[in-house]
């Protein structure tokens, strides 16, 4: 099982509001696993016309910032007026990798968001070599959708992750966000273990709102602790100043790697004389420990970790 967990990277995914021209040139200097536009909350229902143009008009006249994983936007929900304008007018957009669609109630709603890219984008739906559908990111933000986990993630083959977003849950529940983060337990573990049941490669967690100083810093810090604990592999940011911390804390640390080499190479050498359970520092290890270590591994590669330089270290490493 653990071995297919998270091949694209979306350690950060940052809210760029499309309402904001400045916000939009800042993204070409950034380095960040994703970048998201937004013509959601972030915008006014006063400039949602205008950010929709905007936004459409950048996305065809600039190539995808040079630091950037992946480019992806957000829409407004399928339940408001917007949604239907907002993906005709960004369908066409080929610098365009994912669309981010909030408040997902029901698999319907991916149902709507697929069928309209089909007929607005064929191209990228058709059969030839070309073909590059889009990704879709659903956020959980309602009671409604937590309970409807399953049937959202097999709505579309397409889905590739689920964000949480704490905010909106807070008001449909009715309840006060808590530095602890212990009333979103639930929900949270509820969205990670259904993206690993169907196979979805991502699981953003809530966004920390404090951004500014020291506090904010240790804030955020704690919260990927937190996050990266209960199964998540990527954050929310709404700031810049977010995404390194953020993309640090969401890829393996040196210690993990340094673990995970030892496990594998010693692994290797345990399984040639046939011993399937052995130990490492007095700790048992067995098939579903090393499958975590080769994850951590992959993924370590996958962030640009120098893995081999730590395999060289560790290479006369023995099963104990
Ligand atoms: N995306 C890209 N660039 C951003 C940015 C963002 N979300 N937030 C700030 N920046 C840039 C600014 O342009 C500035 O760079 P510059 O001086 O080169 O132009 C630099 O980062 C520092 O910005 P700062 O002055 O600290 O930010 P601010 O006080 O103007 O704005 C917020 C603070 C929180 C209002 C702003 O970061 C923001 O709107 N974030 C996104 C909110 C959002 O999308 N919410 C919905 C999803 S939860
Ligand atoms: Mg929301």
């Amino acid at each position: 099982m653990a071995t297919s967990a998270s091949t694209v990277l979306r350690r950060a995914l940052l809210y760029v509001p499309a309402s904001s021209p400045r916000f939009m040139a800042k993204t070409r200097s950034l380095t960040c696993d994703n970048i998201t536009y937004d013509l959601e909350d972030s915008v006014t229902p006063s400039e949602k016309e205008k950010a929709r143009s905007y936004l459409a008009n950048y996305l065809a006249s600039n190539t995808k910032p040079p630091s950037v994983g992946e480019l992806a936007v957000r829409i407004n929900a399928v339940s408001t007026p917007s949604a239907l304008g907002d993906l005709t007018a960004l369908a066409t957009s080929p610098n365009l990798d994912t669309i981010v669609i909030p408040k997902v109630n029901s698999a319907a709603d991916l149902s709507f968001v697929t069928d309209v890219l089909r007929h607005a984008a064929p191209k990228r739906y058709s059969n030839g070599s070309d073909a590059r559908p889009f990704r879709l990111i659903a956020l959980i933000e309602s009671a409604r959708a937590v309970m409807d986990l399953p049937s959202i993630c097999a709505a579309s083959p397409d889905l590739k992750g689920l964000i949480f977003a704490a905010e909106d849950f807070a008001l449909d529940l009715s309840l006060t966000r808590s530095p602890e983060l212990t009333e979103f337990l639930y929900a949270r573990s509820a969205i990670v273990t259904a993206a690993r049941a169907f196979e979805l490669e991502s699981t953003i967690d809530l966004v920390c709102t404090s951004y500014k100083g020291e506090s904010g810093i240790s804030r955020l810090e704690e919260e990927c602790r937190s996050g990266k604990g209960l199964g998540f592999n990527g954050k929310q940011c709404i700031h810049p100043s977010q995404v390194d911390i953020v993309q640090n804390m969401f890829g393996p640390g040196e210690a993990e790697v340094q673990w995970a080499v030892r496990v594998a190479v010693a692994d290797d050498k345990a399984s040639a004389e046939g011993r399937g359970a052995w130990t490492l520092d007095g700790k048992m290890i067995d098939a579903p420990v090393v499958g975590k270590a080769r994850v951590i591994l992959k993924r370590a590669e996958s962030c640009g970790f120098d893995v081999a330089r730590v395999v060289d270290k560790w290479k006369n490493q023995e099963p104990e």
